[in-house]
């Protein structure tokens, strides 16, 4: 598989929407299709996304290092034993997110693509200037919100801040399984931005981390698989349902066609 969009940035207004997690599953989905994956945690101070991978006892450099030029950045990942193809950076606890100075996260960002097909970085919640000037570096921007106003509304301030020219995308993370209220409805209506897929609530997903298995959840993966292709210029659009239990309607999927690992990739996941 061959992409021209490599770097994603994973974004959100409010804190705790799920962009780690979603950034998580997206680097598993990749890594899965065979491409080499670098996920970043930018939460410079609250560092968390080794928690997902359980490789928080392997961490000994992580962002900071590799910003400052302690050491290139190939010295300072962190491969992820699960998931061949998938490797992380950790932040700093350390170092200031607003301390980093963006000609650093260039070059550091030259180097992830040269070593890397796809590039995540799972950024702090907000819109720091420092961040949004990094987001201009970036192929896309994955916008995260949960389905209520306050989180919407953020996703609305934070799409107007992005540059017009940035493909933006939208996912609504732990969407109910119960019904929306008309007034949530009409939000959603309302925003004017392309909506590429949602992520249900998971009510086990802690479970699931517990057992060192946080990303082995078939209805997570199933949400997932088709908004890692749109990301990525696979498939445009959104607009036709695929059931992902049909294999006549997954061979839709351009990539699943040319690619008849499926069902190897369902099986990577013990639990589907
Ligand atoms: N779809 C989901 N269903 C259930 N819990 C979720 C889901 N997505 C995220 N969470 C939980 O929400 C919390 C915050 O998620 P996290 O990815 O750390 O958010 P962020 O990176 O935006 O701060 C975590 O405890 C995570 O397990
Ligand atoms: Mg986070």
């Amino acid at each position: 598989m061959s992409t021209q969009q490599s770097v994603i940035a994973v974004l959100s207004g409010k804190g705790g929407v799920g962009k780690t997690t979603i950034s998580a599953g997206l680097g598993c989905v990749y890594a899965a299709l065979g491409l080499k994956v670098l996920i970043i945690d930018m939460d410079m101070g609250l560092r968390n996304l080794d928690l997902q991978f359980q490789v928080q006892g392997d961490i000994l450099f992580d962002l900071s290092h590799v910003l400052d030029g302690y050491l290139p950045l190939s010295e300072a990942i962190i491969s992820v034993p699960q998931h061949p193809n998938l490797s992380i950076l950790a932040s700093s606890l350390q170092k200031n997110f607003s301390s980093i100075d963006p000609e650093q996260i260039k070059t550091m960002m030259n180097h992830a693509t040269d070593l890397f097909d796809i590039v995540i970085l799972d950024a702090p919640a907000g819109a720091d200037p420092l961040l949004l000037e990094i987001v201009h570096y970036c192929d896309a921007a994955l916008l995260v919100s949960h389905p209520y106003l306050p989180s919407l509304r953020s996703v609305d301030k934070l799409l107007g801040m992005l540059s017009k020219n940035l493909p933006k995308y939208w996912v609504i993370n732990r969407m109910p399984t119960t019904i929306l209220s008309t007034q949530q409805k009409n939000y959603l209506k309302d925003v004017d931005f392309p909506l590429c897929g949602s992520v249900p609530e998971i009510p086990d997903l802690l479970a699931y981390q517990a057992e060192n298995q946080p990303l082995s959840h078939k209805g997570f993966f199933k949400a997932l698989y088709p908004i890692a292709l749109v990301l990525i210029n696979q498939k445009q659009t959104q607009d036709e349902q695929i059931s992902l239990d049909d294999d006549k309607e997954i061979a839709k999927i351009p990539q699943a066609k040319s690619h008849k690992k499926w069902k190897d990739f369902i099986a990577n996941f013990a639990l589907w």
